[in-house]
């Protein structure tokens, strides 16, 4: 069976590594590689990989929302979210999912062991990574969900997408600017870029309760400076890479319809990814 993941930049992709290992453990033949698609060629480049034969993709920045567009058919959360990360190739056309907010769902509740409902939840980012994670978020029951952006227009704008789902599950939904967004969340959610430019968004004292769970949900040496910030709010500090397996996971199950285990290959990342960042720090270090 072919599956892939296509993006630009794509070559750091860790996802022909995690879809191997689910591949081995359920006794499956996958061949799952990496495709960069050229910038203003990715529609042609997925259809070249179906015409194939292939199963299905993954799709990556920058392109999850052209994926959107190019799927004939779409579960509801990739709807809502206007992006798709899973693509499965059927016999009535393409089929566009989002797997990336119940990733992070699943990698929150099973993996960190923190039950989100009844909790305060706070999302930094208005962009596609931030849409992703609403209907999931949503729909495990929290308190209060409140998303805050340095731009608050485009939080505002992402949440009235969102208002009927809230209001049908009785979640409190509202937006906010960064400096002001409330205080006493259990949990932060950093769905902002800033981590790309070693930037932390800048949140007043008090907006964490104790022990509240702070992710990001970048890793690697990219999420370091997030997770420094979040562990001396005394908060407990995650970053995205329980995220990124349990995404997959969700992938694998739209493909096959099993969902591999998880936890072994979480460990086993975990390591790798936290002795390459420390590697990478020292190197920016010296
Ligand atoms: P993605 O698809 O990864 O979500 P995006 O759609 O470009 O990427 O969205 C990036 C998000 O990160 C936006 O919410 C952006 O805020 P603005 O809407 O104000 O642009 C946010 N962001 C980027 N850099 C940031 C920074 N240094 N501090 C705070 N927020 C930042």
């Amino acid at each position: 069976m072919r599956l892939a993941v296509i993006g630009n930049p794509v070559a750091h992709s860790r996802s022909p590594q995690i879809h191997a290992r689910f591949a081995e453990a359920s006794r499956h033949a996958v061949d799952y590689i990496r495709i960069e698609a050229p910038l203003d060629g990715f529609a042609a480049t997925v259809r070249a990989f179906a015409d194939a034969g292939a199963r299905g993709c993954n799709v990556t920045v920058p392109f999850k929302g052209e994926a959107f567009a190019a799927c004939a058919r779409l579960s509801e959360r990739a709807r809502r979210a206007e992006a798709v990360n899973t693509i499965a190739f059927e016999a009535d056309g393409w089929f566009g999912d989002n797997t990336d907010g119940v990733g992070l769902v699943r990698d929150i509740e099973l993996n960190a062991g923190v039950p989100l409902r009844g909790k305060r939840v706070l999302v930094l980012g208005a962009g596609g990574a931030a849409a992703g994670a609403l209907d999931p978020l949503l729909a495990a029951r929290p308190a209060a969900l409140v998303v805050a952006n340095r731009t608050p227009s485009k939080a505002q704008d992402l949440i009235e997408r969102f208002a009927a789902s809230a209001a049908r599950l009785d979640v409190p939904l509202s937006s906010a600017a960064l400096e002001a967004p409330g205080a006493g969340f259990d949990v932060l959610i950093n769905a902002t870029a800033a981590s790309l430019q070693a930037a932390v968004p800048p949140l007043p004292a008090g907006t964490l309760a104790p022990g509240a769970l702070a992710l990001d949900m970048m890793y690697g040496a990219a999420a370091l400076p997030f997770l420094r910030w979040a562990r001396a709010q005394g908060a407990v500090a995650r970053d995205g890479l329980g995220m990124l397996v349990e995404q997959a996971a969700e992938a694998w199950f739209v493909w096959m319809g099993v969902r591999p285990g998880t936890f072994q290959l979480l460990t086993e990342l975990r390591r790798e990814v936290d002795a390459q960042a420390k590697a990478a720090e020292r190197g920016a270090a010296a």
